[in-house]
């Protein structure tokens, strides 16, 4: 299954998901590819690839026709295989809209690696740009991170509005697999945002949440998943019961 990892506001936990989530998933049985969509390349980075050796990325894969399973590597994390980002991807948008049939693109290219994997795992830019649509497109589901902050609310509500208009539009198929509570911190204030927020979606927020960590936060300069960085710590707990959550949620559709 394609599962992209979508919040066109950038700073919510949109990489740290899908590196310390595809990293949960990753197994002897579960083969998990990660693919940074991002010019910043963070995701690249948590995965120990340095910044003089992003390319071949994402970008070639969009923008040159360059053969995804050439832009494949593989990561420390056994099982899980990464195509990076890099720089060009900010281009990206600009360059995608000279092509015909410009948002089945990435649709096009993983269809020959689509079959390899269990879950691929798509890390997106903060926008509904050319490069998001893409995503959505090639997506069997997708997941939002969210800071349950002030706005928080109407901020969801509206993304999950313009999310819904580019499905209808380019009859695209993925669906919403769960709204994430990230970076949450304690506080009246903030547990109210919650609140409202387990009240409105239901069943959609997963259970997990994922809380503020220290080693979250140190994890990423290190190039290291937070499974290699501190195995015993809340957050690993965390990821490994939200990858759990996934599982069942993607058992229960089929
Ligand atoms: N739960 C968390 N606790 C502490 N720091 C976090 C947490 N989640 C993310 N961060 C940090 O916040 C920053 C933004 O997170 P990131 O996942 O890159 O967001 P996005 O991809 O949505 O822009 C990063 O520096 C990351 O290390
Ligand atoms: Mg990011």
């Amino acid at each position: 299954m394609v599962l992209a990892v979508v919040n066109n506001k950038g700073g919510v936990g949109k990489t740290t998901t899908s590196v310390n989530l595809g990293a949960a998933l990753a197994a002897p049985k579960r083969r998990v590819l990660l693919i940074d969509l991002d010019g910043q390349a963070s995701a690249s980075m948590w995965c120990g690839v340095a910044r003089a050796d992003l390319n071949p990325s994402s970008a070639a894969c969009l923008l040159e026709n360059y053969p995804v399973s050439k832009a494949i590597r593989r990561t420390p994390t056994s099982n899980l295989d990464l195509i990076s980002g890099s720089s060009e991807l900010a281009n990206a948008d600009l360059a995608l809209s000279e092509v015909a049939g410009r948002e089945l693109t990435l649709r096009h290219a993983l269809h020959q690696v689509r079959s390899r994997y269990d879950f691929i795992i798509l890390d997106c830019p903060p926008s509904l740009s050319l490069i998001g649509v893409n995503a959505l497109v090639a997506a069997d589901g997708f997941v939002v991170p969210v800071v349950p902050h002030f706005l928080a609310v109407e901020g969801l509500t509206n993304m999950l509005t313009a999310v819904d208009q580019v499905r209808r539009r380019l009859k695209a198929r993925a669906t919403l697999l769960g709204i994430l509570l990230t970076m949450v911190t304690p506080g009246k204030k903030r547990a109210e945002v919650r609140e409202q927020l387990r009240s409105q979606y239901r069943d959609r927020v997963f259970h997990t949440e994922i809380t503020t960590s220290r080693s979250l936060e140190e994890a990423p300069a290190a190039g290291k998943t937070i499974f290699q960085f501190g195995p015993h710590t809340g957050a690993a707990d965390a990821f490994r019961r939200l990858a759990g959550e996934i599982l069942e949620r993607v058992s229960g559709r089929k």
